[in-house]
Protein backbone atom coordinates (compact mmCIF):
# COMPACT_ATOMS: atom_id res chain seq x y z
CA UNK A 1 0.00 0.00 0.00
CA UNK A 2 1.01 3.51 -0.97
CA UNK A 3 2.33 5.66 2.62
CA UNK A 4 3.95 8.39 0.63
CA UNK A 5 1.02 10.43 2.75
CA UNK A 6 2.12 8.92 6.01
CA UNK A 7 2.81 10.98 8.86
CA UNK A 8 2.57 10.57 12.73
CA UNK A 9 -0.58 11.52 13.08
CA UNK A 10 -1.53 8.94 10.41
CA UNK A 11 0.26 6.39 11.84
CA UNK A 12 -1.53 6.88 15.16
CA UNK A 13 -5.18 6.62 13.54
CA UNK A 14 -3.65 3.65 11.70
CA UNK A 15 -2.00 2.00 15.11
CA UNK A 16 -5.60 2.53 16.83
CA UNK A 17 -7.67 1.06 13.97
CA UNK A 18 -6.06 -1.80 13.81
CA UNK A 19 -5.87 -1.89 17.88
CA UNK A 20 -9.50 -1.76 17.77
CA UNK A 21 -9.59 -4.64 15.42
CA UNK A 22 -7.45 -6.49 17.45
CA UNK A 23 -9.62 -5.68 20.44
CA UNK A 24 -12.81 -6.46 18.90
CA UNK A 25 -11.32 -10.14 18.68
CA UNK A 26 -10.01 -10.60 22.07
CA UNK A 27 -13.66 -9.35 23.58
CA UNK A 28 -15.12 -11.80 21.42
CA UNK A 29 -13.25 -14.37 21.78
CA UNK A 30 -13.63 -13.94 25.41
CA UNK A 31 -17.38 -13.75 24.99
CA UNK A 32 -17.53 -16.77 23.31
CA UNK A 33 -15.09 -18.84 25.79
CA UNK A 34 -15.57 -17.61 29.16
CA UNK A 35 -16.99 -20.12 31.54
CA UNK A 36 -17.88 -20.48 35.80
CA UNK A 37 -20.09 -19.11 37.87
CA UNK A 38 -19.62 -15.73 36.73
CA UNK A 39 -20.55 -16.51 33.02
CA UNK A 40 -23.70 -14.69 32.55
CA UNK A 41 -22.63 -11.61 33.29
CA UNK A 42 -19.07 -12.03 31.80
CA UNK A 43 -20.77 -13.00 28.69
CA UNK A 44 -22.68 -10.09 28.43
CA UNK A 45 -20.16 -7.50 29.25
CA UNK A 46 -17.87 -8.68 27.05
CA UNK A 47 -19.89 -8.38 24.35
CA UNK A 48 -21.38 -4.98 25.09
CA UNK A 49 -17.71 -4.01 25.53
CA UNK A 50 -17.31 -5.51 21.78
CA UNK A 51 -19.71 -3.75 20.34
CA UNK A 52 -18.90 -0.16 21.57
CA UNK A 53 -15.34 -0.80 20.21
CA UNK A 54 -16.11 -2.26 16.94
CA UNK A 55 -17.89 0.83 16.02
CA UNK A 56 -14.31 2.41 16.77
CA UNK A 57 -13.21 0.77 13.78
CA UNK A 58 -14.83 3.02 10.96
CA UNK A 59 -14.41 6.20 12.45
CA UNK A 60 -10.35 5.58 12.63
CA UNK A 61 -10.56 3.99 9.23
CA UNK A 62 -12.77 7.34 7.70
CA UNK A 63 -10.27 9.59 9.56
CA UNK A 64 -7.27 8.54 7.68
CA UNK A 65 -9.47 8.61 4.41
CA UNK A 66 -10.71 12.49 5.40
CA UNK A 67 -6.53 13.21 5.87
CA UNK A 68 -5.65 11.99 2.43
CA UNK A 69 -4.27 8.71 3.62
CA UNK A 70 -5.25 5.01 2.45
CA UNK A 71 -6.88 2.29 5.09
CA UNK A 72 -5.84 -1.04 6.11
CA UNK A 73 -7.84 -3.55 5.16
CA UNK A 74 -6.12 -6.87 5.50
CA UNK A 75 -5.42 -8.47 8.53
CA UNK A 76 -1.61 -8.83 7.82
CA UNK A 77 -1.62 -5.02 7.81
CA UNK A 78 -3.96 -4.86 10.67
CA UNK A 79 -1.96 -7.11 12.65
CA UNK A 80 1.49 -4.85 11.65
CA UNK A 81 0.00 -2.16 12.86
CA UNK A 82 -1.01 -3.11 16.14
CA UNK A 83 1.03 -2.80 19.15
CA UNK A 84 -1.49 -4.45 21.51
CA UNK A 85 -0.26 -8.12 22.84
CA UNK A 86 -3.10 -10.85 22.95
CA UNK A 87 -1.87 -14.45 23.84
CA UNK A 88 -2.29 -17.33 21.48
CA UNK A 89 -3.28 -19.43 24.40
CA UNK A 90 -6.87 -18.96 25.97
CA UNK A 91 -6.84 -17.74 29.56
CA UNK A 92 -7.31 -20.24 31.93
CA UNK A 93 -10.13 -19.00 33.95
CA UNK A 94 -12.21 -15.34 33.68
CA UNK A 95 -10.08 -13.15 35.87
CA UNK A 96 -7.08 -13.65 33.30
CA UNK A 97 -9.29 -12.45 30.68
CA UNK A 98 -10.16 -9.51 32.45
CA UNK A 99 -6.86 -8.68 33.15
CA UNK A 100 -5.50 -8.87 29.85
CA UNK A 101 -8.51 -6.73 28.54
CA UNK A 102 -7.51 -4.06 31.31
CA UNK A 103 -3.81 -4.43 29.73
CA UNK A 104 -5.44 -4.06 26.30
CA UNK A 105 -7.48 -0.97 27.19
CA UNK A 106 -4.06 1.10 28.86
CA UNK A 107 -1.89 0.36 25.87
CA UNK A 108 -4.97 1.81 23.66
CA UNK A 109 -5.71 4.87 26.46
CA UNK A 110 -1.54 5.55 26.22
CA UNK A 111 -1.63 5.64 22.18
CA UNK A 112 -4.66 7.82 22.14
CA UNK A 113 -3.31 10.35 24.85
CA UNK A 114 0.01 10.19 22.53
CA UNK A 115 -2.34 10.75 19.37
CA UNK A 116 -4.13 13.52 21.24
CA UNK A 117 -1.24 15.08 21.41
CA UNK A 118 0.21 14.66 18.04
CA UNK A 119 -3.07 15.96 16.86
CA UNK A 120 -3.11 19.11 18.99
CA UNK A 121 0.91 19.59 18.01
CA UNK A 122 -0.45 19.39 13.97
CA UNK A 123 -3.62 21.90 14.49
CA UNK A 124 -5.88 19.19 13.82
CA UNK A 125 -8.80 19.53 16.08
CA UNK A 126 -10.80 16.73 14.49
CA UNK A 127 -8.58 13.76 14.96
CA UNK A 128 -7.55 15.54 18.75
CA UNK A 129 -11.81 15.17 19.04
CA UNK A 130 -11.93 11.82 17.44
CA UNK A 131 -9.24 10.23 20.39
CA UNK A 132 -10.35 12.05 23.49
CA UNK A 133 -14.04 10.55 22.57
CA UNK A 134 -12.78 7.23 22.34
CA UNK A 135 -10.25 7.97 25.06
CA UNK A 136 -13.26 8.54 27.27
CA UNK A 137 -15.40 5.18 26.09
CA UNK A 138 -11.65 3.40 26.83
CA UNK A 139 -11.37 4.43 30.30
CA UNK A 140 -14.79 3.81 31.19
CA UNK A 141 -14.47 0.21 29.61
CA UNK A 142 -11.32 0.00 31.74
CA UNK A 143 -12.92 0.83 35.03
CA UNK A 144 -15.80 -1.39 34.40
CA UNK A 145 -12.76 -4.53 34.03
CA UNK A 146 -10.96 -3.02 36.83
CA UNK A 147 -13.96 -2.77 39.37
CA UNK A 148 -14.25 -6.38 38.47
CA UNK A 149 -10.93 -7.05 39.66
CA UNK A 150 -11.33 -4.95 42.79
CA UNK A 151 -8.05 -4.78 43.96
CA UNK A 152 -6.16 -3.57 40.90
CA UNK A 153 -5.12 -0.24 41.25
CA UNK A 154 -6.93 2.85 39.35
CA UNK A 155 -5.22 4.99 35.59
CA UNK A 156 -3.97 7.74 37.58
CA UNK A 157 -2.08 5.47 40.00
CA UNK A 158 -0.24 2.93 37.54
FE1 LIG B 1 -22.75 -13.67 21.01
Amino acid sequence: MDRKESSPLIEALRREQANAVQLYLQYKGYHWNVSGPSFHDLHLLFDAHATQVFEMIDELAERQRILGAPADYTLEALRQASNLVVEEKLPSNPREMVEHLVTSHRRVIDGLKKGIEVADGRGDPGTADLFTRFLQTHEKMEWFLREILEKAAPLSGK
